[in-house]
């Protein structure tokens, strides 16, 4: 079965879907390496957002993503970028080349590929901003995870704090508020929970309680579909 678990930046998808994927033994995508792969493609040539620049990049650079039991792993033209993605700078590239529709019709291509093959062989726990409306809209199980934003931006600069990065809470807040308008606002696939999808509030939530939240109920889907 697939579990798509969507939500705004910071809160929790990454840390929830890994903890589920190891919980059942499922593989992982990280639906957002996608995006960031492009991102850093785009900031590695110096090019601006645009859709022309975008069709010479996709032209150009491979973007591969191994999916595994433990993680994910992303390639830029064969080179391994899962840790280099993760910067702040290419996360503010990824969601401008988010938005656009030569980009993403590309990335969600790929996804349902990596779909395909891992659905039911055993199961795949994908996370992102448009899991259960786009890319897999027939997920068995779709939960969308919310958050104030000060919450997000607090486990954001705590998180950049604990890896030695220098940032200010003020700076944090404002570019995951910059990202939330620009993921709900863009006119192709925003972020917008689906009508099927399962809403869990993070804020007060231990990952742990969500990834049991999550585990549990994908537990029952998976047996109601046997039945
Ligand atoms: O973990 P975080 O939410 O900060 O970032 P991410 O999930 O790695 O996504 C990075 C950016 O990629 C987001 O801000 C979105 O603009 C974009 N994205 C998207 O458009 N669609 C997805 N399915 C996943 C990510």
């Amino acid at each position: 079965m697939i579990v798509a678990i969507d939500g705004p930046a910071g809160s929790g998808k990454s840390t929830t879907a890994r903890g589920v994927a190891r919980c059942l033994d499922y593989f992982l995508l990280h639906s957002g390496a996608f995006y960031r792969a492009v991102g850093l493609a785009f900031l590695r040539r110096g090019l601006r957002s645009t859709a022309e620049n975008a069709a010479f990049v996709l032209g150009a650079d491979t973007i591969v993503m191994e999916c595994g039991r433990r993680e994910a792993r992303i390639y830029l033209n064969g080179e391994d970028v899962t840790g280099e993605v993760g910067l702040p700078e290419v996360a503010q590239m990824a969601s401008e080349v988010a938005t656009l529709a030569i980009v993403r019709k590309r990335m969600v291509a790929q996804q349902r590929e990596l779909g395909k093959r891992h659905r039911y062989n055993p199961g795949l726990v994908v996370d992102g901003r448009d899991i259960g409306t786009k890319v897999f809209p027939d997920a068995e199980l779709k939960i969308f995870l919310t958050a104030p934003a000060k919450v997000r931006a607090r486990r954001r600069f705590a998180e950049l704090d604990s890896s030695g990065r220098q940032a200010s809470f003020a700076e944090v807040l404002r570019e995951i508020e910059e990202r939330d308008r620009r993921d709900r606002q863009r006119a192709i696939s925003p972020l917008v929970q689906a009508a099927d999808a399962i809403e869990l509030d993070t804020a007060g939530k231990s990952i742990d309680e969500q990834v049991a939240f999550v585990v549990a109920l994908a537990r029952e889907r998976g047996q109601l579909r046997i039945v």
